[in-house]
């Protein structure tokens, strides 16, 4: 892992061949591996990818207890028999959004956590007041105070509940059948999410001993189990990175073999990018992407799955850059999701944001420009951008970039690209692109 001492450095304008293999999904491993607490044996875990926020992750379990161990590259086993400690350290979880899951998981099996208040990227507002409904829901007790979440189960222990989500939430579906994995009965969570990632987890946990129904629609039924023991499991393909690499051929033209994704779950992005022009053939376990000509506009709206993700509105937004025409692009999720749109702006991009739209005029060609990552997707469409633009592209901050991309640098020169990690001195990545 890099720090704000390298850079990406992409020399554009070419288009891409040949073959790219996708990692094991970012959001899905974030949530399993936090749930390995629960478990009372040995959980071991395959196509775990290789990114900061699942090295974060590994060490706040062992910061608890937990005896971790990577088998290889991708495989790691976790002993959580003998956990005493329910005080996640506060430097770790800051760095990530998804150390909430952590209150679910000792919540669920211990009956106590505390956890400082999540980090993560900004894009806008974040509460977990959904998560704090859905503990307290099962009897918990939970206090926030002093950038700290204390949740306590009574003596009895948590109780099945039901409850109904007022807004769609992945993070608080997935921290409150975590917790409801152990309860005492039935919970029901209605309005629930239905990522990809959610049903991972409910496979997870139902691999361990967990009796979870109905992940993937929007009622999930949770009865408790008292124990969760040992087993294998491995982790989905990652559906953002695919459809990361899918806009990456869509803005610089060519034709790739997408390799080791489930196509249902690109749907929602593969329809997308064929109104936009984009050539896309499933074949099993792969998609080929081919961009002969010139993108077309479109219009895109974020929404829960199985809507168009918010987690690709970037990136698609960059390949909208270069469409004929105007595009709309609605950000149905998060309040602050275009900081990026100034930086490719530097690239010549005509783009308007008022609130959550911007209407995206295309261009003939972006061109190269020193940027700095604001945000892990952001990140990743400044690659898309930098990819199709003609000259050179310089993207700082690399550090957002690696929370989710496994071997980025490395995928995409094995498809042609022209991107390489450099180290620069401190100033020279942080003066990549005024503050604005
Ligand atoms: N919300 C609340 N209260 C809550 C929780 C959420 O009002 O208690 C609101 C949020 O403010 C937001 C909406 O509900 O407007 C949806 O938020 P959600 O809880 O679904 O998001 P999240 O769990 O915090 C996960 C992903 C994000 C992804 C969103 C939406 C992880 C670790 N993060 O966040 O991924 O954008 O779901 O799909 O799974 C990324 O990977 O780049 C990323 C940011």
């Amino acid at each position: 892992m890099y720090s704000a001492l390298y850079k990406y450095v992409i020399h554009g304008g070419k288009p891409l061949f040949g073959e790219i293999e996708i990692s094991g999904a970012k959001n899905a491993a974030v949530g399993i591996l936090p749930a390995a607490l629960m478990v009372d044996g040995v959980c071991r875990i395959e196509n775990v990818p290789q990114i900061s926020d699942v090295t974060l992750s590994l060490d706040i379990l062992s910061a608890l207890g937990a005896e971790v161990r990577l088998v290889n590259k991708n495989t790691v086993e976790i002993d959580s028999r003998h956990i005493r400690n329910f005080t996640v350290p506060d430097d770790l979880c800051r760095k990530m959004r998804a150390s909430y899951y952590l209150i679910g998981a000792l919540l669920g099996r211990f009956g106590r956590a505390q956890v400082s208040m999540p980090g993560g990227c900004n894009l806008g507002v974040r509460p977990i007041d959904l998560h704090i409904k859905g503990f307290e829901k099962l009897g918990a007790t939970v206090d926030v105070m002093g950038g700290f979440v204390y949740a306590t189960a009574p003596e009895s222990g948590l109780r099945g509940s039901t409850i109904y989500m007022d807004q769609v939430s992945v993070g608080a579906t997935m921290n409150v059948m975590m917790a409801a994995a152990m309860a005492k009965g039935l919970t029901v969570i209605e309005n629930a999410a239905k990522e990809p990632h959610i049903v991972d987890l409910a496979n997870f946990l139902n691999t361990m001993g967990a009796h979870i129904m109905g992940a993937g629609t929007d009622v999930i039924k949770v009865r408790g189990v008292e124990r969760l023991h040992g087993g294998t499991y491995s982790i989905i393909p990652d559906q953002i990175e695919a459809g990361t690499y899918m806009a990456c051929v869509a803005a610089a033209g060519g034709n790739v073999l997408i390799k080791n994704v489930i196509p249902k779950h690109m749907d929602c992005i593969t329809s997308k990018l064929e109104e936009m022009g984009v050539e896309i053939r499933e074949d099993g376990d792969n998609i080929r992407v081919i961009r002969k000509h010139h993108l077309r506009r479109t219009n895109v709206k974020t929404m829960p799955y199985p809507g168009f993700p918010t987690d690709m509105q970037p990136q698609i937004t960059a390949c909208l850059a270069l469409a004929r025409g105007t595009s709309m692009v609605n950000e149905g999720i998060w309040d602050n999701r275009y900081r990026y749109v100034d930086e490719f702006k530097r690239m010549g991009a005509r783009i308007q944001v008022d609130g959550k739209v911007a209407v995206v005029e295309g261009v003939e060609r972006l061109s190269g420009a020193p940027l700095r990552a604001c945000d892990l997707r952001a990140g990743a469409a400044m690659v898309v951008a930098g990819l199709a633009a003609k000259g050179t592209t310089e993207i700082g901050e690399i550090h957002y970039i690696e929370r989710g991309y496994d071997d980025l640098v490395g995928k995409l020169r094995g498809v042609g690209a022209e991107i390489t990690l450099i180290a620069c001195p401190d100033d020279d990545a942080n003066s990549a692109s005024s503050a604005g």
